[in-house]
């Protein structure tokens, strides 16, 4: 049995499929305990956002706007003091700034980041020393020590997951809000150690160019305390749908007198997040988080691999859009450098015949994890580029829109991934490794994609082609 959309749907229907990734909790009743808990708790999100942000990615479909979805690979609970997060936003603000202004269109800006806590794994168990342990997958259901204790699935992390969500996005909405975000802050967004680096002394230039611009708009009346788009940003939340009884507890039905001024229809909406997406590993047309996914009224993404066929996504977009709503559904590809070229443009004739309105965005991280000799996960940034070029390539062959990307980063100091303008080796690799799973750009290495990739929006850019609808009101910054 596939997922079509005419059967009915209910929060609670995928249950009735087969769910790949999930853990096996040993007593069902500490289960439905911290899902009645978390049935009680408010949603984390307002459903008017999610509509706002589908508004934002409509504008993204039709390539009048970029789409940066990014943050860590795994959040932790163990890196709440609110660093991470701060950390995360501020280098997404500077990427912000960088595609803005080349592309001169509005980047929506989508964190995976409060909620980001459980993870696929390749395995389910690990082995260590001639021990072997269920495999860590993510702080909402164990915990990464390897000892038996910590590796056994624990219903209440759910309720950690929930308050350290709900604690991070109240840091974010501050910051987005509070002034952190104002346009007159640019030189502050830059950490030392990037202030340092060549792509700190081309952002210093950007900023400078940007500062006599805003100091002209001061001049002419417009300033921070007047004019919102300048002070604040919009920023949202994302997570992979992976743990199907936490969403499906935080799943609410929204009526009409609920859904603000940005309108759209009732339904039911995941409160856990503004956009959910899922996995490689977890987009089976039968199984269970397609099943979910479909019948909530938030955007969601759904990761296409080197393996998708042509058919395989139009199922998908069939099972997850079938009203065809620009804003719906981001096809975030992550094939690997050299292997896209080859697979994407397939998919893109499909998708663009068939007339489905879908964003196209690029993970250039998840099809280039290789291994050191050393055993440590690494990805080179070389073959990140090399990704990100392809995708912009195939787009512009295609005559389709290449709407955004998806990378794993955070905005602090570490060394996880090789290369970049700083040159990371696999030797200092291990100088500054703490992501809770898959390695990240640091705040450099992200700053270097952003510009590598305004260039290509740049030379996208067809004069008088794609500009925002001078009809619509202005877009959220
Ligand atoms: C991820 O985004 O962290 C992830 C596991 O991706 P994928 O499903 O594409 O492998
Ligand atoms: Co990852």
């Amino acid at each position: 049995m596939t997922t079509t959309a005419a059967s009915p749907w209910q929060p609670d229907t995928w249950r009735q499929r087969p769910a790949r990734q999930m853990p096996t909790y040993p007593d069902p009743a500490p289960l439905d305990a911290a899902c009645a808990q978390l049935r009680q708790f408010p949603p984390l999100i307002f459903a008017g956002e999610v509509q706002a942000l589908r508004a934002q990615l409509a504008e993204v479909a039709a390539g009048r706007a970029f789409l940066l979805q990014g943050g860590d690979c795994a959040e932790s609970f163990d890196t709440l003091d609110g660093n991470a997060a701060r950390e995360t936003f501020r280098v997404m603000l500077q990427m912000a700034v960088v595609l803005t202004y080349a592309a001169a269109r509005p980047v929506v800006k989508v964190g995976r980041i409060a909620g980001q806590y459980a993870k696929p794994r390749s395995a389910d168990t690990e082995t260590q020393g001639g021990v072997t342990l269920p495999s860590y997958r993510g702080d909402i259901v164990n915990g990464a020590g390897f000892t038996a204790a910590e590796r056994a699935p624990d219903p209440a992390r759910m309720l950690r997951a929930y308050s350290a969500s709900a604690a991070t996005l109240n840091l974010l909405r501050a910051l987005a809000q509070g002034g952190f975000a104002d346009l007159n802050q640019l030189h502050a967004w830059t950490t030392d150690f990037v202030r340092a680096s060549p792509q700190g002394q081309r952002y210093a230039e950007l900023a400078e160019r940007i500062g006599e611009s805003l100091a002209f708009m001061a001049a002419m009346g417009f300033n921070s305390s007047n004019t919102p788009q300048l002070r604040e940003v919009s920023f949202h939340t994302s997570h992979e749908a992976l743990l199907l009884p936490y969403e499906e507890a935080l799943t609410r039905h929204v009526d009409h007198g609920l859904l603000g001024s940005a309108g759209g229809a009732p339904g039911w909406y995941a409160t856990s997040a503004h956009m959910l997406w899922l996995g490689e590993r977890t987009r089976q047309l039968d199984g269970a988080h397609i099943e979910y996914l479909r019948g909530i009224a938030n955007p969601v993404g759904v990761k296409v691999g080197p393996t998708a066929t042509p058919d395989e996504v139009l199922a998908l977009l069939d099972a997850l859009d079938p009203a065809r709503e620009p804003g719906r559904v981001v096809l975030i590809t992550r094939m690997g450098a050299g292997k896209l070229a080859e697979r994407l443009p397939p998919l893109l004739a499909a998708v663009r015949d068939a007339g489905w309105p879908a964003i196209w965005s690029c993970d250039p991280m998840h099809g280039n994890t290789v291994s050191t000799a050393g055993g440590v996960k690494t990805r080179d940034f070389a073959n990140i580029v090399q990704e990100v070029r392809e995708f912009f390539a195939a787009h512009a062959q295609a005559g389709t829109v290449a709407g955004g990307l998806h990378v794993e980063l955070t905005g602090q100091d570490v060394t996880e991934c090789r290369g970049g303008g700083q040159n990371l080796t696999d030797e200092r690799l291990a100088e500054r490794y703490t992501t809770a799973c898959d390695p990240r750009l640091n705040g450099s290495q992200s700053l270097e994609l952003a510009f590598l990739v305004a260039d290509l929006l740049k030379a996208g850019r067809r004069p008088g082609g794609e500009s925002a609808d001078k009809s619509s009101p202005p877009p959220a910054r």
